[in-house]
């Protein structure tokens, strides 16, 4: 078997700090995988020009898996060619459309599906002569086919209730969304669904998240959900996520941003990194027991020591070298490789 390659986008502010402790563990875990560094974002345009270099394009359509830092960087706030840019233009390149986003503590596992190459964030935007300003929403039927039919599958593996997220009492391309959950729905009749309107959605998941186990939504929704629910179990310091396509390289990200208020600091939480890590080995290179034993190892480091957004004095290199101790695959310690 050919070796899986996986590609590093270590990215901007605190990226390059966790996204080192995610590498450590990949060594760690599974020395046979070849790793390699890429450049996205600001660390892009400051090195070519651009935030997305074909280079960079190339290399993770030819990975097996890729491991992304947060972009964005408040230097390029008022300038033309942003980070977050690369970021679009990668999730489109790889066709990753399912965003998976975990949100689990205690009592609460809440799974949103957000759609994740449509909507806003990609439709036509510009500037007319008479100086206003737009964006559009826009959704093809068979872009919003196939996440609520991912929604659906994803529901069925779970708890089988799926709850679709809309603002179908304003909102066309809502209604086209509901329609579409609806068709999809008689295919699914093991799986309990429902419609909740976006905004009662965010009240519903502050107040009781529990009763919610799979969320499909669209794109810029689930933007802001995935935040709130990465908020009601434990913050943004501990939220993974997963974007998927159907059968190219996946991109595993934390949800959270490049904190330039930590930046450089050493005391970001790489949970969120290690997380998404998890869910590389899984779905990324099928390697489900290393995914355990890593969020295991996860779940011991972060109460032995807490970062200081878990209310701990832990560094980031503390927190990530605690995650490497603690590694275990069927009992045994992973041997370190290189030390
Ligand atoms: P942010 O997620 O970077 O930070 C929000 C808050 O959460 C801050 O208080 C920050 O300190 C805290 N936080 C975030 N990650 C943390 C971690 N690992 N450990 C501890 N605390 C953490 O959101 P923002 O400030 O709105 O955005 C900053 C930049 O990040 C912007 O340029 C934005 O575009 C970008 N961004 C990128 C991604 C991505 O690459 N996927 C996601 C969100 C935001
Ligand atoms: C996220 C981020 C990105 C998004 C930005 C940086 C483009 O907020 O991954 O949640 O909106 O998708
Ligand atoms: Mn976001």
């Amino acid at each position: 078997m050919p070796k899986s390659r996986v590609v590093v986008l270590p990215g901007d502010g605190i990226g390059p700090e966790v996204a080192r402790e995610a590498r450590l563990v990949l060594e760690q875990l599974c020395p046979e995988v070849q790793l390699e560094e890429q450049l996205l974002g600001g660390a892009a345009i400051r090195a070519t020009g651009e935030p997305l270099p074909q280079a960079t394009v190339d290399a993770c359509l030819a990975a097996t898996a890729v491991l992304k830092g947060p972009v964005g960087d408040p230097e390029f706030d008022a300038a033309d060619v942003r980070p977050e840019q690369g970021l679009l233009g990668l999730r489109a390149a790889l066709d990753t459309y399912a965003n998976l986003r975990p949100a689990v503590l205690g009592d609460v596992d809440v799974l949103i599906v957000r759609e994740l190459v449509g909507g806003l964030y990609f439709g036509a935007s510009g500037t007319r002569e008479d100086g206003t300003v737009f964006d559009t929403c826009e959704y093809t039927p068979r872009q919003v086919e196939r996440i609520v039919r991912r929604g659906f599958e994803l529901a069925r593996g779970r708890r089988r209730k799926l709850t679709s997220v809309d603002k179908a009492n304003v909102l066309e391309t809502s209604r086209l969304w509901r329609r579409i959950v609806d068709e999809t729905a008689p295919r699914y009749p093991d799986v309990e669904y429902e419609h909740m309107l976006v905004d009662n959605a965010a009240m519903q998941l502050a107040t009781t998240p529990q009763q919610f186990d799979v969320l499909v939504t669209e794109n810029m929704f689930g933007d802001i959900l995935s935040d709130l629910a990465a908020a009601v179990t434990g913050g943004l310091g501990l939220a993974p996520s997963a974007s998927l396509s159907d059968g190219g390289a996946g991109l595993f990200e934390p949800v959270h941003g490049s904190a330039p208020d930590l930046a450089g600091r050493g005391i970001a939480n790489p949970t969120a990194i290690l997380r998404s890590t998890a869910l590389l080995l899984e779905h990324g290179l099928g390697l489900p027991e290393q995914a355990d034993a890593l969020r295991t190892a996860i779940d011991a480091a972060i109460a032995a020591k807490p970062t200081p957004d878990l209310g701990g004095t832990a560094t980031t290199d503390e927190l990530g070298t605690a995650v490497r101790e603690q590694l275990t695959v069927d009992g045994a310690r992973v041997p370190s490789y290189g030390g």
